[in-house]
């Protein structure tokens, strides 16, 4: 299967800025590069942050943005959402038993599990004994499973940003459940750092992806401020199967000309006009 991995859109009510760049523009050109190059994508999945103030205008532009797209969309709570908002824009939107937009699908015999790891008013992730319990039915009712959240679960490695990962007191439940379901558990994607991350947690490997708007500056020192800059943005490309993960970085706000080479391989001999 492909899928699109964005996130991080923060988009706000139209006409106001985000990070000084116009955050609607910056997905409408993600979900365009989706149209022009991807349309075999099995699913486009955005791991939270969909607006940056939760404001119901925010989340109906964001309904009118997700048109013409080749496949589904899987949208998910990130801490700057409001999850009541956001359930009022797409009131069709599955969640679990206790009100929670935990849902998941199967496809190709892989069970894709999104993850709501929010709470009110915090920027850091919660996931308690309610969610534990239904996570761990999804991953008993499968063989293969691939999870997709917007928090990172575990720390990073960054003082300032752990500080808004999974909070402490809710990771020894879901690494005890991840080790408990390794074995099926294909992958971790997240977004939340505005960073491109890859490690292993768990023995699960995991992969985080930049926001569409602003980046973070890794900083192995700062305990307190988060630092970013507006570096280029990106979206995953994920090539997934039973037995092998393919991730690839799209850049997509790039200009200028695209060079072609293939057809010339025994290209040994310095041409005359080289550049
Ligand atoms: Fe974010």
């Amino acid at each position: 299967m492909k899928l699109v991995h964005i996130s991080d859109i923060h988009l706000t009510v139209p006409g106001e800025r985000m990070g000084g760049l116009d955050p609607h523009r910056r997905f409408a050109q993600a979900l365009q590069e989706v149209r022009l190059r991807h349309q075999d994508a099995d699913r486009i999945i955005v791991t939270g942050d969909l607006t940056h103030w939760g404001e119901p205008q925010a989340y109906a532009t964001l309904k009118e943005a997700l048109v013409d797209l080749p496949c589904p969309v899987r949208l998910l709570m990130g801490n700057h959402d409001d999850r009541a908002s956001f359930l009022s824009a797409f009131p069709d939107q599955p969640r679990d038993e206790n009100g929670y937009v935990n849902y998941a699908e199967d496809l190709d015999g892989t069970r894709l599990i999104y993850l709501d790891t929010t709470a009110p008013r915090t920027h850091a992730g919660h996931f308690g004994a309610d969610r534990i319990v239904w996570l761990d039915a999804q991953l008993q009712g499968c063989t293969h499973a691939r999870l997709f959240m917007h928090h990172n679960v575990m720390t990073l490695g960054q003082p300032a940003e752990d500080k808004i990962a999974l909070v402490e007191a809710d990771r020894p439940a879901f690494a005890a459940l991840l080790k408990r379901h390794a074995a099926k558990i294909e992958y971790l994607h997240f977004g939340h750092i505005h960073a491109i991350c890859t490690g292993t947690y768990c023995g699960i490997p995991f992969a985080s992806v930049r926001s569409t708007g602003n980046q973070s500056l890794p900083d192995f020192t700062e305990t307190e401020l988060l630092h970013g800059g507006p570096m280029a943005p990106s979206f995953a490309i994920i090539e997934a199967s039973e037995d092998m993960t393919v991730i690839y970085d799209i850049p997509f706000t790039w200009d200028g000309p695209v060079f072609s080479s293939g057809t010339g391989w025994e290209d040994w001999a310095k041409p005359v006009a080289a550049e």
